[in-house]
Protein backbone atom coordinates (compact mmCIF):
# COMPACT_ATOMS: atom_id res chain seq x y z
CA UNK A 1 0.00 0.00 0.00
CA UNK A 2 1.07 3.49 -1.21
CA UNK A 3 2.27 6.17 2.01
CA UNK A 4 1.43 9.47 1.82
CA UNK A 5 2.16 12.19 3.98
CA UNK A 6 1.11 15.97 3.93
CA UNK A 7 2.81 18.24 6.10
CA UNK A 8 1.57 21.87 6.55
CA UNK A 9 4.47 24.72 6.73
CA UNK A 10 2.85 27.35 8.38
CA UNK A 11 6.05 29.62 8.01
CA UNK A 12 5.68 32.94 10.39
CA UNK A 13 1.89 32.57 10.92
CA UNK A 14 -0.83 32.23 13.29
CA UNK A 15 -0.50 33.31 17.01
CA UNK A 16 -0.69 30.64 19.89
CA UNK A 17 -5.07 31.06 20.28
CA UNK A 18 -5.01 31.22 16.15
CA UNK A 19 -2.84 27.83 15.61
CA UNK A 20 -4.46 26.33 18.73
CA UNK A 21 -8.18 26.77 16.76
CA UNK A 22 -6.44 25.69 12.95
CA UNK A 23 -5.41 22.66 15.20
CA UNK A 24 -8.48 21.60 16.69
CA UNK A 25 -10.60 22.46 13.90
CA UNK A 26 -7.96 20.35 11.26
CA UNK A 27 -8.04 16.84 13.84
CA UNK A 28 -11.68 17.25 14.25
CA UNK A 29 -12.14 16.53 10.42
CA UNK A 30 -9.53 14.59 9.97
CA UNK A 31 -9.88 11.93 12.68
CA UNK A 32 -10.21 8.56 11.35
CA UNK A 33 -8.26 9.17 8.38
CA UNK A 34 -6.94 6.20 6.20
CA UNK A 35 -3.92 4.89 8.35
CA UNK A 36 -1.53 5.56 5.12
CA UNK A 37 -2.39 8.97 4.84
CA UNK A 38 0.18 11.44 7.67
CA UNK A 39 -0.20 14.40 8.67
CA UNK A 40 1.85 16.72 10.24
CA UNK A 41 1.26 20.16 11.33
CA UNK A 42 4.66 22.27 11.42
CA UNK A 43 3.84 25.53 13.16
CA UNK A 44 6.24 28.48 14.27
CA UNK A 45 7.95 27.69 17.48
CA UNK A 46 6.01 30.08 19.66
CA UNK A 47 2.93 27.77 18.80
CA UNK A 48 4.13 23.81 18.97
CA UNK A 49 3.35 23.08 22.74
CA UNK A 50 -0.32 25.06 22.12
CA UNK A 51 -0.66 22.30 19.00
CA UNK A 52 1.09 19.25 20.45
CA UNK A 53 -1.91 19.52 23.29
CA UNK A 54 -4.58 20.38 20.50
CA UNK A 55 -3.60 17.42 18.01
CA UNK A 56 -2.85 15.11 21.03
CA UNK A 57 -4.04 11.40 20.40
CA UNK A 58 -5.57 11.99 17.05
CA UNK A 59 -3.21 10.60 14.62
CA UNK A 60 -2.00 14.00 13.45
CA UNK A 61 1.90 14.38 14.30
CA UNK A 62 3.93 17.91 15.06
CA UNK A 63 6.56 19.37 13.04
CA UNK A 64 9.43 22.45 13.60
CA UNK A 65 10.61 24.31 11.06
CA UNK A 66 14.20 24.57 12.00
CA UNK A 67 16.59 23.24 14.81
CA UNK A 68 19.77 24.09 15.72
CA UNK A 69 22.57 21.22 15.27
CA UNK A 70 23.93 21.76 19.36
CA UNK A 71 22.04 19.87 22.03
CA UNK A 72 22.52 23.25 24.68
CA UNK A 73 24.94 25.99 25.09
CA UNK A 74 24.96 29.65 24.44
CA UNK A 75 23.34 29.75 21.45
CA UNK A 76 20.98 33.02 22.07
CA UNK A 77 18.02 32.48 19.88
CA UNK A 78 18.56 29.22 18.96
CA UNK A 79 16.50 25.54 19.74
CA UNK A 80 17.83 22.42 19.95
CA UNK A 81 16.70 19.17 19.11
CA UNK A 82 15.60 17.86 22.87
CA UNK A 83 13.49 21.04 23.01
CA UNK A 84 11.41 20.72 19.86
CA UNK A 85 11.16 17.36 20.92
CA UNK A 86 10.16 17.86 24.02
CA UNK A 87 7.49 20.46 22.63
CA UNK A 88 6.18 17.07 20.91
CA UNK A 89 8.06 16.76 17.54
CA UNK A 90 8.16 13.97 15.77
CA UNK A 91 9.29 15.91 12.47
CA UNK A 92 10.98 18.98 11.99
CA UNK A 93 11.96 21.11 8.38
CA UNK A 94 15.40 21.81 7.82
CA UNK A 95 16.85 23.63 5.09
CA UNK A 96 13.61 24.87 3.45
CA UNK A 97 14.43 27.66 0.46
CA UNK A 98 13.91 30.41 3.00
CA UNK A 99 15.95 29.52 5.11
CA UNK A 100 18.79 29.52 2.45
CA UNK A 101 17.80 32.84 1.09
CA UNK A 102 17.45 34.87 3.99
CA UNK A 103 19.17 33.47 6.84
CA UNK A 104 22.28 32.12 5.02
CA UNK A 105 21.86 27.94 5.20
CA UNK A 106 24.25 26.12 3.57
CA UNK A 107 24.34 22.16 2.38
CA UNK A 108 26.98 21.99 5.56
CA UNK A 109 24.76 23.48 7.86
CA UNK A 110 21.69 21.46 6.65
CA UNK A 111 24.11 18.43 6.89
CA UNK A 112 24.27 19.17 10.66
CA UNK A 113 21.05 19.71 11.72
CA UNK A 114 19.93 16.76 9.96
CA UNK A 115 22.27 14.38 11.80
CA UNK A 116 21.60 16.30 15.37
CA UNK A 117 18.13 15.85 14.40
CA UNK A 118 18.38 12.04 13.98
CA UNK A 119 20.57 11.44 16.79
CA UNK A 120 17.23 12.99 18.91
CA UNK A 121 15.20 10.71 16.91
CA UNK A 122 13.74 13.11 14.72
CA UNK A 123 12.47 12.94 11.04
CA UNK A 124 14.02 15.14 9.17
CA UNK A 125 12.14 16.98 6.47
CA UNK A 126 15.07 18.04 4.24
CA UNK A 127 14.04 20.47 1.78
CA UNK A 128 15.65 20.37 -1.66
CA UNK A 129 14.83 22.48 -4.92
CA UNK A 130 16.53 24.76 -7.97
CA UNK A 131 15.88 28.50 -8.34
CA UNK A 132 13.84 29.76 -11.53
CA UNK A 133 17.27 31.11 -13.21
CA UNK A 134 18.98 27.49 -12.42
CA UNK A 135 16.13 26.20 -14.23
CA UNK A 136 16.52 28.41 -16.85
CA UNK A 137 20.06 27.57 -17.15
CA UNK A 138 19.51 24.13 -17.14
CA UNK A 139 21.00 23.40 -14.24
CA UNK A 140 18.26 21.62 -12.08
CA UNK A 141 19.65 18.05 -12.22
CA UNK A 142 23.20 19.30 -10.74
CA UNK A 143 21.77 21.86 -8.18
CA UNK A 144 19.30 18.70 -6.81
CA UNK A 145 22.56 16.43 -7.21
CA UNK A 146 24.87 18.51 -4.94
CA UNK A 147 21.66 19.41 -2.37
CA UNK A 148 20.82 15.96 -1.81
CA UNK A 149 24.49 14.54 -1.39
CA UNK A 150 25.91 17.48 0.61
CA UNK A 151 22.54 17.44 2.83
CA UNK A 152 22.95 13.89 3.68
CA UNK A 153 26.65 13.06 3.85
CA UNK A 154 28.06 11.08 6.43
CA UNK A 155 24.18 9.32 6.92
CA UNK A 156 24.05 5.81 7.18
CA UNK A 157 21.22 3.48 5.85
CA UNK A 158 19.34 3.55 9.17
CA UNK A 159 19.53 7.02 9.56
CA UNK A 160 18.30 7.10 6.06
CA UNK A 161 15.08 5.37 6.87
CA UNK A 162 14.06 8.01 8.80
CA UNK A 163 14.39 10.71 6.47
CA UNK A 164 12.20 12.49 3.97
CA UNK A 165 13.43 14.68 1.40
CA UNK A 166 10.53 17.54 -0.24
CA UNK A 167 11.60 18.83 -3.10
CA UNK A 168 10.31 22.60 -3.74
CA UNK A 169 11.27 24.34 -6.40
CA UNK A 170 12.01 27.91 -5.45
CA UNK A 171 10.07 29.47 -8.36
CA UNK A 172 6.99 27.48 -7.20
CA UNK A 173 6.99 28.24 -3.84
CA UNK A 174 4.12 30.99 -2.79
CA UNK A 175 3.79 31.89 -6.81
CA UNK A 176 0.95 30.25 -7.34
CA UNK A 177 2.63 28.20 -9.74
CA UNK A 178 3.40 24.84 -9.67
CA UNK A 179 5.63 22.43 -11.20
CA UNK A 180 3.55 20.06 -13.77
CA UNK A 181 3.57 16.72 -12.35
CA UNK A 182 6.21 15.48 -15.30
CA UNK A 183 8.27 18.26 -14.06
CA UNK A 184 7.92 17.22 -10.48
CA UNK A 185 8.23 13.39 -11.06
CA UNK A 186 10.77 13.59 -12.83
CA UNK A 187 13.07 15.55 -10.11
CA UNK A 188 11.72 13.00 -7.75
CA UNK A 189 12.61 9.98 -9.89
CA UNK A 190 16.39 11.47 -9.99
CA UNK A 191 16.06 11.98 -6.22
CA UNK A 192 15.26 8.23 -5.56
CA UNK A 193 17.60 7.18 -7.94
CA UNK A 194 20.54 9.44 -6.04
CA UNK A 195 19.52 7.50 -2.56
CA UNK A 196 19.35 4.12 -3.97
CA UNK A 197 22.68 4.27 -5.81
CA UNK A 198 23.71 5.42 -1.98
CA UNK A 199 21.86 3.60 0.61
CA UNK A 200 20.13 0.67 -1.86
CA UNK A 201 17.04 -0.16 -3.34
CA UNK A 202 14.82 -1.28 -0.29
CA UNK A 203 15.57 2.36 1.71
CA UNK A 204 14.85 4.13 -1.63
CA UNK A 205 11.69 2.57 -2.56
CA UNK A 206 10.17 3.01 1.18
CA UNK A 207 11.75 6.74 1.05
CA UNK A 208 8.79 9.43 1.25
CA UNK A 209 9.85 12.19 -1.15
CA UNK A 210 7.35 15.26 -1.09
CA UNK A 211 6.89 18.25 -3.51
CA UNK A 212 6.23 21.42 -2.14
CA UNK A 213 5.07 24.80 -4.30
CA UNK A 214 1.80 25.95 -4.64
CA UNK A 215 0.27 22.64 -3.99
CA UNK A 216 -3.62 22.81 -3.49
CA UNK A 217 -6.56 21.24 -3.74
CA UNK A 218 -7.16 21.69 -7.18
CA UNK A 219 -3.44 20.34 -8.10
CA UNK A 220 -3.31 17.78 -5.44
CA UNK A 221 -4.09 14.71 -6.81
CA UNK A 222 -2.72 14.50 -10.20
CA UNK A 223 0.68 15.31 -8.23
CA UNK A 224 0.47 12.76 -5.91
CA UNK A 225 -0.64 10.32 -8.21
CA UNK A 226 2.60 10.35 -9.74
CA UNK A 227 4.52 7.28 -9.09
CA UNK A 228 7.44 9.00 -7.49
CA UNK A 229 5.36 12.01 -5.53
CA UNK A 230 4.78 10.28 -1.98
CA UNK A 231 2.93 13.43 -0.58
CA UNK A 232 3.07 17.35 -0.35
CA UNK A 233 4.56 19.86 1.74
CA UNK A 234 2.06 22.92 2.01
CA UNK A 235 2.79 26.60 2.53
CA UNK A 236 -0.41 29.24 1.90
CA UNK A 237 -2.59 26.35 1.60
CA UNK A 238 -2.33 24.52 5.08
CA UNK A 239 -3.29 28.12 6.79
CA UNK A 240 -6.77 27.34 5.95
CA UNK A 241 -8.65 24.29 7.02
CA UNK A 242 -10.73 24.06 4.34
CA UNK A 243 -7.66 23.97 1.52
CA UNK A 244 -5.80 21.82 4.40
CA UNK A 245 -8.75 19.34 3.99
CA UNK A 246 -8.41 19.40 0.81
CA UNK A 247 -5.51 18.27 0.35
CA UNK A 248 -5.55 15.40 2.37
CA UNK A 249 -8.78 14.19 0.96
CA UNK A 250 -6.83 14.12 -2.02
CA UNK A 251 -4.22 12.04 -0.60
CA UNK A 252 -6.77 9.45 0.68
CA UNK A 253 -8.50 9.44 -2.93
CA UNK A 254 -4.75 8.56 -4.15
CA UNK A 255 -4.00 5.85 -1.84
CA UNK A 256 -7.25 3.89 -1.89
CA UNK A 257 -7.77 4.05 -5.53
P1 LIG B 1 3.36 27.45 -0.87
O1 LIG B 1 2.51 26.21 -0.74
O2 LIG B 1 2.78 28.65 -0.22
O3 LIG B 1 3.81 27.67 -2.28
O4 LIG B 1 4.71 27.15 -0.02
C1 LIG B 1 5.38 25.96 -0.22
C2 LIG B 1 6.40 25.81 0.85
O5 LIG B 1 7.35 26.55 0.92
C3 LIG B 1 6.19 24.76 1.85
O6 LIG B 1 7.32 24.57 2.63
Amino acid sequence: MRQILVAGNWKMHKLIGEARQLASELTSRLTGLNASVTVVLCPPFTALAEVADAIAGTGVFLGAQNVHWEEKGAYTGEVSPSMIKDAGCEYVIIGHSERRQYFGEIDETVNRRVRAALHAKLKPIVCVGESERQRDQGQTEAVIIEQVRKGLVDLNAEGMGHVVIAYEPVWAIGTGKNATPQQAQEVHALIRGLISNTFGESIASSLLILYGGSVKPGNAGELLAQPDIDGALVGGASLEADSFEGIVRAGVAVVSE
